[in-house]
């Protein structure tokens, strides 16, 4: 890869070109995400190619208890793999969407992303393992039917903030550890070790999430708590009672620095069945 390549280049790729390997092109070495002349606004929409479009219908995860099942973990490797793909996408579309923000919180994007590649990898390396391929399975287009809510949110970045790191990405730590477990139970340790992997990285995506909503939000002596900066910037229908999953793991939130108060509230928030 050139010595000067261009991050907008690089994060309009993984949004353009609808394959895999594109998406998954780890970030050139010499990127920096220094400001750049223009930056085209992203569409709210990214290029899938046949075997990674989106697909309507039935997305359901399978229950824990299921995973002794080789298509039921296949079923849950695959809807996990098409999560960090999502993601990989719309951090990608949240940098071109802000490239004013300071170069600190789009290095940290930028970074968070590689992660997410990486994660996507392990899942589809692991859906291989099973003798599948993303293209057998539904791939919601759950995150991306809320980028037009986004990129309109009165909030900004601090709106995506609130959306991606502290409802869907907190949300996972619930799911990431209750589905460890689930594939250990199912025999599957080396699915198991990907979920952990993801588990502690994502501790990290939801802490740098919550640092950089209460220093957006004037918020450097703790005047305003990290709870009231959320319920303040998370556009509807997202909020408490999305960022959780089956099982609440308040340890893994409290290691990602979040307040007790912020626990509370997520804990108490009544959920939808089901989650996702
Ligand atoms: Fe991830
Ligand atoms: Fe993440």
């Amino acid at each position: 890869m050139s010595q000067d390549e261009r991050w907008p280049d690089f994060c309009r790729r993984i949004l353009t070109c609808g394959d895999l390997e594109t998406k998954l092109a780890p970030a050139p070495a010499a990127l920096s995400t220094a400001p750049v002349a223009a930056v085209v606004p992203p569409v709210n929409r990214p290029a899938r190619d046949a075997r990674l479009a989106f697909t309507s219908g039935a997305d359901r995860l399978p229950r824990p208890a299921a995973l002794c099942e080789a298509s039921a973990r296949a079923a849950c490797l695959a809807r996990f793999a098409n999560h960090e793909l999502m993601a990989v996408e719309l951090f990608a579309w949240a940098l071109l969407r802000w490239p004013e923000l300071p170069v600190a919180l789009r290095e940290g994007w930028l970074a968070v992303l590689a992660d997410e590649q990486r994660h996507c990898r392990l899942y589809v390396a692991r859906l291989a393992a099973h003798e599948s391929d993303l293209g057998e399975h539904p791939r919601s287009d759950y995150f991306w039917r809320h980028a037009d809510t986004l990129a309109d949110a009165p909030h900004g970045p601090r709106a995506f903030l609130s959306v991606m790191g502290l409802t869907l990405e907190q949300a996972n730590l619930d799911f990431t550890g209750l589905y460890a477990q689930a594939f250990r139970a199912g025999g599957d340790d080396a699915s198991a070790a990907v979920c952990e992997r993801v588990h502690e990285d994502e501790v990290g995506h939801v802490a740098m999430a919550a640092r950089w909503l209460r220093r957006l939000s004037g918020d450097d002596g703790n005047a305003k708590g990290d709870l009231d900066a959320y319920l303040e910037t998370v556009p509807f229908p997202f909020g408490p009672h999305r960022a959780k999953g089956r099982r609440f793991d308040a340890e893994a939130r409290r290691r990602a620095g979040l307040s007790e108060r912020f626990i509370e509230e997520v804990e108490r928030a009544r959920s939808k069945a089901g989650g996702g």
